[in-house]
């Protein structure tokens, strides 16, 4: 009679913890309808933050790129691009009319945790050596040292630009938090640490990810129109009108200009929040802030899921005794997320692998096993489809999205970032609720084109095409 009572309890637990998956689920559930809302309210945003600073949780920041790269650009340009986990450097040749991107190198570094908390000072001078050792390797005798080159600078967090080539950084995202960068002018900021280490550079193009990779978009395809990142952090640019852009007035002559979003920071009621987003905000380093970022985004989405499983063993003995490594932030990265999520073995064997190396929960039974699974799902199938309503909210605002008569224009998108290239789950979703959102004939000329290391080669173009001009 015991064993009965207490297999009975067995049952009881697990279906305890199956109710957990199944709260979040609805919790989390992104049908057509509220997406629509989502983008509606999206777009009532980015009119108020186009009208003035301020005016929205959607900053809608300036960049002053008033024309794209179009192929004829020319030379040898360095970038620098700094943003995400990894810092890149890279060099670029580009061939002029027709021949286009000759040849780049690249080189990627993670970026010691300790810099993103220490000081701007350290933060600048570790970036300007990097590429002070990146150059002498790549130039080797090629160049006079006396002739100063142009620089790209990809900087991808949130900057009030005064011109194309300088800005003052807003705020912090992404888990950086150096407070004595705020407020100062991040071009001037590197110009000094490279002059301190001998380096005859200029910054001719400071630039957010997004920018970069419309550049890049652009330069391929001149049906480019907007670009989306979704890596560590997530936000989109897209070419405005002038007239639209009330802010702007009396800042510039030219017909266009390419707005940064800064659509992490987006936020509505709309939006599918549970109480596990509530918690992963308040403990973050900017609750309140980055709100759409939190549930789209690969900072984050591994730990959305950690805080489910968690919860799901404090509810439950499915994974034994509460595994310590649960209930630390961070224990559970989303590219592990995305490999259990992927995993297509017939009995689980990467979530089992997975499970026992970074949470140290081990004999999950194969039920259990699919029930992570689960949980992976909803949370990427969640993402992705909110992210979708944010490039329809572009393409509504811009006349894009079908509603104006006539044939649909074929329209690009460039994108880059691991989640939509490298996971092949995440981007299914997306382009299927593009479709859903769109109707099948005008989601038919919507391209999203992946650019990868579109924000560091694209920031290199517009170096090439703001250097001619100075
Ligand atoms: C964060 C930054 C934004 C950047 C995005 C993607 O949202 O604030 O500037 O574009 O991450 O890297």
């Amino acid at each position: 009679a015991a064993l009965a009572w207490r297999r009975a309890r067995g049952r009881g637990r697990w279906r305890r913890a199956a109710e957990v998956v199944r709260e979040f689920e609805e919790g989390c559930a992104t049908p057509v309808a509220r997406l629509r809302q989502v983008v509606d309210a999206m777009v009532v945003e980015m009119h108020a933050g186009l009208a003035s600073d301020g005016g929205s949780k959607l900053k809608m920041l300036l960049t002053f790129v008033d024309s794209l790269p179009d192929g004829t650009e020319e030379g040898t340009y360095y970038a620098l691009d700094l943003g995400g986990t990894n810092f890149r450097v890279l060099r670029v040749q580009l061939g002029g009319k027709g021949s286009l991107i000759l040849n780049h190198q690249v080189e990627r570094q993670p970026i010691p945790h300790e810099l993103m908390t220490s000081s701007s000072e350290n933060l600048f001078d570790f970036i300007a050596l990097t590429l002070k050792r990146f150059v002498e390797k790549e130039d080797g005798s090629q160049h006079h040292s006396d002739d100063e080159r142009a620089l790209g600078f990809t900087f991808s967090f949130p900057v009030r630009q005064t011109s194309v080539a300088s800005g003052v950084l807003i705020k912090w995202t992404k888990g950086f938090s150096i407070e004595d960068t705020v407020g100062k002018d991040v071009a001037q900021c590197l110009e000094e640490a490279m002059t301190k280490r001998g380096l005859n550079m200029r910054v001719a193009a400071l630039v957010n990810d997004t920018v970069g990779t419309l550049a890049l978009g652009h330069y391929y395809d001149e049906d480019a129109v907007a670009a989306v990142v979704i890596g560590t952090g997530s936000n989109a640019c897209y070419v405005e009108r002038t007239d639209a852009i009330i802010k702007c007035q009396g800042l510039t002559n030219s017909g266009s200009m390419v707005v940064n979003m800064e659509w992490g920071n987006f936020w509505s009621s709309h939006l599918p929040r549970t109480s596990y987003d509530i918690a992963l905000d308040d403990e973050s380093p900017n609750p309140n802030d980055q709100g759409f970022e939190k549930m789209i985004s690969g900072m984050y989405l591994g730990d959305v899921a950690r805080r489910v499983l968690q919860r799901m063993a404090q509810e439950s003995d499915i994974f034994g005794d509460t595994p310590q490594n649960l209930n630390v932030p961070f224990s559970l990265r989303t590219p592990l997320m995305a490999a259990m999520h992927t995993d297509d073995s017939a009995d689980l064997r990467e979530v089992k692998t997975i499970l026992q190396e970074y949470l140290h929960i081990s004999d999950v039974p194969l039920k259990t096993r699919r029930l992570v699974v689960k949980v992976c799902d909803i949370i990427t199938r969640r993402a992705a489809r909110l992210a979708a309503a944010g490039i329809v909210s572009i393409l509504k605002k811009i006349g894009r999205d079908g509603r104006t008569k006539g044939k649909p224009r074929r329209t690009v998108v460039a994108i880059e970032g691991p989640l939509y290239s490298s996971y092949a789950i995440f981007r299914d979703y997306l382009n299927e609720t593009l479709v859903e959102l769109l109707s099948e004939e005008v989601a038919q000329n919507v391209i999203l084109k992946v650019c990868e290391d579109g924000s560091g080669l694209g920031a290199a173009l517009l170096a090439a095409a703001h250097s001619v001009d100075r």
